[in-house]
């Protein structure tokens, strides 16, 4: 069974360029390892963690002490809880030392996910980096705590501005859906086409997206992402994990992942944000409780696309958007994922889309069906 490789050591691989960290690891066989983290028994596991935790701070995170954490969460107060997942909960902090709001999130023992997140997400944060995912600030493995430090994103997660809006939450104009389906996109595409090997994000849903102040979009909770297959594979096989309504069908059915899984998600959170509606919700009448079957038989006729924008939007879009916008997650929800579209060619899409103005002479659908043609 493989722990963590060792030739991380003294090396401070956040100063290199990911393409060539990515490369040098996967020639050493050692990155595809971070992905399938195991430990050999119970006896041996804390201490293996430990030093395994020890050797990614090398990497490119700061280590704070739990103390440090403590008093820039007062200690982990109710005043400071900002959200709660499967993992723990998630505080706002100050932290003195690097004079820094921060979100903090703690590990909580009882919990469904565990180490093995824990570790994944400190390893694929550290050497991944891009404007539409989350930073890692560091983290905390002081004795059994398991705690991640994150840039603090003011504007929370998605999931906030599109379901159950809090009173006096202005829903996000279309504009604004636009920029975050096109930065999260991006972000998918570094994973997918810069990163090497590739990696499949896994969780890609409305609570993982995170808003900044500007509300550019950050993919946060890397604890379930993957490398993707290599050596000609088409592939990897693997636990079906990640959250129901999200999961492309084949992957539910076989846990046969691809990036082409990603682009699934992508496809549904791109319907949540046109239509304001949860993918799964028992509230709604049942032949309305799954967004991507009610939306299958809509997909087939253009005249009523607009049936589905989100009645929050006032009617305020441009329908030549509205309706580029249903054909691309039209075109991600697709039952065979090689009928999807390269999560790139998605990007190249919806540049046009949420562009403020069609420029002269320009006609944005010749543009979005010559990307997903
Ligand atoms: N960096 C951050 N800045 C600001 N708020 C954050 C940050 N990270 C998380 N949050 C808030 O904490 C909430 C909980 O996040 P968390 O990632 O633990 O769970 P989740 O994504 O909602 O669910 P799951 O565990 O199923 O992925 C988020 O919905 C968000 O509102
Ligand atoms: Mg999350």
């Amino acid at each position: 069974m493989s722990c963590f490789p060792c030739c991380l050591s003294e090396k401070k691989l956040g100063r290199r360029s990911l393409k060539k960290s990515m490369k040098e690891y996967h020639d050493t066989n050692t990155l595809a390892s971070y992905a399938n983290i195991s430990f050999r028994s119970n006896s041996g596991r804390r201490k293996n963690e430990t030093e395994e935790v020890r050797k990614t701070g090398s990497i490119s995170s700061d280590v704070f002490t739990f103390r440090e954490l403590s008093v820039a969460t007062k200690n982990f107060s109710l005043e400071n809880l900002l959200g709660e997942g499967g993992f723990g909960r998630v505080y706002k902090g100050k932290l003195e030392r690097i004079n820094k709001v921060v979100a903090i999130k703690k590990l909580d023992r009882n919990g469904f996910q565990g180490n093995r997140e824990f570790l994944v997400e400190v390893l694929m944060l550290s050497l991944l980096h891009h404007t539409h995912l989350v930073n890692l600030v560091g983290y905390c493995a002081d004795g059994h705590q398991r705690i991640l430090v994150y840039d603090y994103m003011p504007n929370g997660s998605l999931e906030d501005h599109l379901f159950d809006l809090a009173p006096g939450r202005k829903p996000l104009d279309w504009e604004t859906r636009m920029k975050v389906a096109s930065g999260a996109a991006k972000g998918l595409e570094y994973l997918h086409e810069t990163a090497n090997p590739p990696v499949i994000y896994r969780d890609f849903k409305a609570s993982n997206i995170l808003l900044d102040e500007n509300f550019s979009p950050k993919l946060s909770d890397f604890g379930l992402a993957k490398l993707g297959p290599t050596g000609g594979k088409t592939h990897v096989s693997t636990r079906v994990m990640g959250t129901y309504g999200y999961c492309a069908p084949e992957y539910a059915l076989t846990g046969q992942l691809t990036t082409k899984s990603d682009v699934y998600s992508f496809g549904v959170v791109f319907l949540e944000l046109i239509t304001g509606k949860r993918v799964i919700d028992n509230s709604r009448p049942t032949e309305e409780q799954n967004l991507v079957v009610w939306a299958t038989p809509i997909f087939k006729d253009r005249r009523n696309y607009k049936t589905m924008a989100d009645p929050l939007l006032g009617g305020k879009y441009p329908i030549k958007s509205l309706n580029q916008a249903v054909a691309v997650a039209a075109m991600c929800l697709q039952e065979g994922d090689s009928s999807r579209p390269l999560i790139s060619d998605v990007v190249t899409a919806l540049k046009y889309l949420s562009a403020k103005k069609e420029k002269e002479g320009e006609n944005v659908d010749d543009h979005v069906n010559a990307a997903l043609s």
